[in-house]
């Protein structure tokens, strides 16, 4: 992506939005210290305008992938393709969020190909680094790239295969989670809390557990 490209994922109007707890904080620190950020909460609560807020707010560029089934470590990271006598190479929307220092926000991520978890598994960790096997290289992330991913608890494609009464079990424990009337917008780190741990165990951690792995 030439760099007047990269100049179009920027946000420059304020998006707005009104804080729920202190999430903009956590972010703001899981950006300071390199960490990813998981976004958790059922539709419409807020995770993407959350997002372009905090992007706008850190003036950095948001590249959002939509992710689904058919979402492939190619299509995130990019692909030669033939143009005139010769193969050219096109970064994905994942390389160019690394190479340009933007926020990657990766939308629904449990519903793409398993082959983008190992993708972006040592983006997440310490060696921030993302492996571009088709060309035998490694990209080193900025201090400004950030991975955010989002998982909206019930729409799992995975639920679809469980028995019915284990879905009614893991969608009671969802109600239990979230509360009566209260907004579910929150923050985590990636792979930070089971789903049935208790919610103010859960809050403001910003995980240092993830970095061990
Ligand atoms: N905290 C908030 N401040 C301002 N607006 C909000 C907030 N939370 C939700 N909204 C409003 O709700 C709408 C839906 O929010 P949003 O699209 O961010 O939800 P989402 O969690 O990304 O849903 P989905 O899982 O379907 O993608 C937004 O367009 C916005 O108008
Ligand atoms: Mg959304």
């Amino acid at each position: 992506m030439p760099e007047r490209a990269i100049e179009e994922y920027k946000i420059a109007e304020e998006p707005y939005y009104l804080p729920v707890d202190n999430e903009i904080g956590l972010f703001e620190a899981a950006h300071a210290a390199h960490l990813p950020v998981i976004l958790k909460g059922p539709t419409g609560c807020g995770k993407t305008r959350f997002v372009e807020h905090m992007a706008w707010r850190l003036e950095r560029p948001l590249i959002t992938v939509a992710c689904h089934e058919d979402l492939s470590s190619t299509d995130l990271v990019g692909r030669f393709l033939i143009e005139g006598e010769e193969t050219v190479w096109h970064d994905g929307p994942l390389t160019s969020a690394v190479r340009h220092g933007a926020i990657c926000y990766l939308d629904e991520v449990v519903e793409a190909r398993k082959d983008t978890v190992v993708i972006i598994h040592p983006l997440t960790d310490h060696r921030r680094r993302l492996p571009i096997e088709k060309r035998g290289t490694i990209l080193e992330a900025p201090s400004d790239f950030m991975l955010v991913v989002s998982y909206n608890p019930g729409y799992q494609s995975i639920l679809k295969d469980l028995k019915q009464s284990t879905r009614q079990e893991r969608e009671r424990h969802r109600h239990q989670d979230e509360g009566c009337g209260q907004h579910p917008s929150r923050s985590e780190s990636i792979g930070e809390c089971a789903a049935d741990e208790p919610r103010h165990q859960r809050r403001g951690r910003v995980g240092s557990d993830d970095r061990r792995s």
